[in-house]
């Protein structure tokens, strides 16, 4: 097996002498690539981010801003990445470089102040910047000045796109902000870089990270990579993944190591093996069958919520509150589901819409609802050796539904609270509820009782107000630093009241 490599703003490295365990962060600072820092060391601040080049969506490749300090170098083997140190143009000998873009905005536009969190959000932002659907809205790079754009988010700027495209949070150049929902900034203020991200244009032509979207990316390779007594292995195949965990049943399974990579940094937990499936391919499959969509558990939520693009309403709803756009570049429904959390958001949505999991081992799969899948706390009736393959949802979907998450952070934070409902109303009556709750007991449950007080009765304030008591009462809420039991129970029947004004005027016709 070839030794594990990667390749950093074009030039290979081997990625020796790092430990399996170490973050793409650590390996790049050692190496002296300093642009990428450690803020939290966790997934929230972004200081870290670097791209990386991944399959694209409507390009054969899409520059993918992640979080270095969560992805294990290792990981990376045979991959491509870029840091902010690659995003300039070198010059000719005793010439500056040229600034990126996107650099140049931010500059200009006092888009920072003490630089810390700087090269992170230049990742981030430059992620957006390749992004093939926001270019269709910008107009082509000019020579960048504090006069050349907008600067201001009111509609005037260097981009031109359809002004209905236009609100606070996406530009005329259709910069996405929630792109950098996973950067934070404690001294510059956002307004700055706002300015910044709603002035850039479109990549010219002989832009070369532009180019390189037009060709595939790095093929996955299969990995062994071990020191001392750990190892950080990957497979070609499911067959052979399976086969491997059959062996190493205690492995530790990762994807997109957005929630290990946090066990490891702030735990200090180590593993003496961990095996990635993130690039199985046998894992990435999306279908749309005529009974059900199956979600490969592999696929990022990005890259559902792009494939989808709103197919699924209550996924489009639970996508943007799910996390940073940085953290779901790198996670996965498997992952989210495989923890077995009971305040993971993915699963109050799928309990809601009826999904089941499809399970596979060495001897071959199964199909389990998700509804009997969890069985305590982080625990669930998935073996050792055992892998989620997919996530199955029936069709067709229920045509009202909602997903509130009550938390302190709007994007980015962990819930209080999660409920997601599906409910089928037809001539003014409840036909069918399905009500996922996180965070109220153990693990994800359905609100078995306040479906039944929904079901067969009229669509109208006397239902909703009684089944709303009902639903303060389900679960076992707990009383932590997050909220307390009284106030997660008064969410809960809030969340059935909101729902009810959101879509009285929808449902009654
Ligand atoms: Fe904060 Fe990586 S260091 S997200
Ligand atoms: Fe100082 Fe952002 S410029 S933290």
């Amino acid at each position: 097996m070839v030794a594990a490599r990667i390749t950093v703003n074009g030039k290979e490295a081997p990625i020796s002498p790092a430990a399996p365990h170490t973050t793409t962060l650590d390996f790049l600072r050692e190496r002296g690539l300093t642009g990428s820092k450690e803020g939290c060391a966790e997934g929230e601040c972004g200081a870290c981010s670097v791209l990386v080049a991944r399959p694209g969506v409507n390009k054969p490749t899409d520059w993918v801003a992640v979080n270095a300090c969560l992805v294990p170098v290792a990981a990376l083997d045979g991959q491509e990445i870029i840091t902010s140190e690659g995003l300039a143009t070198a010059g000719e000998p005793g010439m500056p470089a040229t600034l990126h873009p996107v650099q140049e905005e931010m500059a200009v536009r006092g888009g920072s102040q003490c630089g810390y969190c700087t090269p992170g959000f230049i990742c981030s932002m430059a992620a957006e910047y390749y992004r093939p659907d926001r270019c269709a809205h910008a107009g082509p790079d000019s020579a960048s000045g504090p006069d050349s754009g907008s600067g201001s988010g009111s509609g005037s700027g260097s981009g031109s796109g359809p002004a209905d495209s236009i609100d606070h949070e996406h530009g005329p150049n259709g910069f996405d902000l929630h792109a950098l929902s996973g950067n934070l900034c404690r001294c510059t203020g956002y307004r700055p870089i706002r300015d910044a991200a709603f002035a850039v244009g479109a990549p010219t032509d002989e832009d070369p990270l532009a180019q390189r979207r037009e060709q595939s990316p790095p093929a996955p390779v299969a990995t062994e990579y071990t020191q001392d007594d750990s190892a950080f292995l990957r497979k070609n195949t499911l067959a052979e993944t399976l086969e491997l965990l059959r062996e190493r049943p205690d492995a530790v399974v990762v994807a997109g190591s957005t929630d290990w990579g946090v066990e490891v940094n702030i735990r200090s937990r180590r593993a003496d093996c961990v095996v990635a499936v993130d690039r199985l391919p046998e894992l990435r499959e999306l279908r749309v069958e005529s009974d059900h969509i199956e979600l490969g558990a592999a696929l990022t939520l990005t890259e559902i919520e792009r494939r989808l693009d709103g197919d699924v309403p209550l996924l489009a709803e639970l996508f943007p509150q799910f996390a940073s756009r940085l953290i779901r570049n790198g996670a996965t429904l498997g992952g989210n589901l495989g923890t077995g959390s009971p305040i993971g958001d993915s699963p109050p949505v799928l309990l809601a819409l009826e999904a089941s999991v499809v399970l596979a081992d060495a001897d071959g799969e199964r199909e389990v609802p998700l509804a009997d899948y969890f069985t305590g706390y982080r625990q669930s009736v998935r073996r050792p050796g055992e892998l989620i393959r997919s996530v199955r949802i029936p069709l067709p979907l229920s045509p009202v539904s909602a997903f509130h998450k009550i938390a302190k952070r709007r994007f980015d934070d962990i819930s209080s609270v999660a409920v997601a409902f599906a409910l089928d109303v037809e001539d003014g009556i409840v036909r069918k509820a399905r009500i996922g709750l996180g965070g109220v007991a153990a693990t994800p449950v359905r609100a078995l009782a306040t479906e039944a007080a929904l079901e067969g009765k009229p669509w109208a304030t006397e239902t909703v107000e009684a089944a709303a008591r009902v639903l303060r009462g389900e679960g076992t809420p707990m009383d932590d630093h997050r909220a307390s039991s009284l106030y997660r129970s008064a969410m809960l029947g809030q969340s059935l009241l909101k729902l009810y004004a959101q879509t009285t005027e929808a449902v009654s016709s």
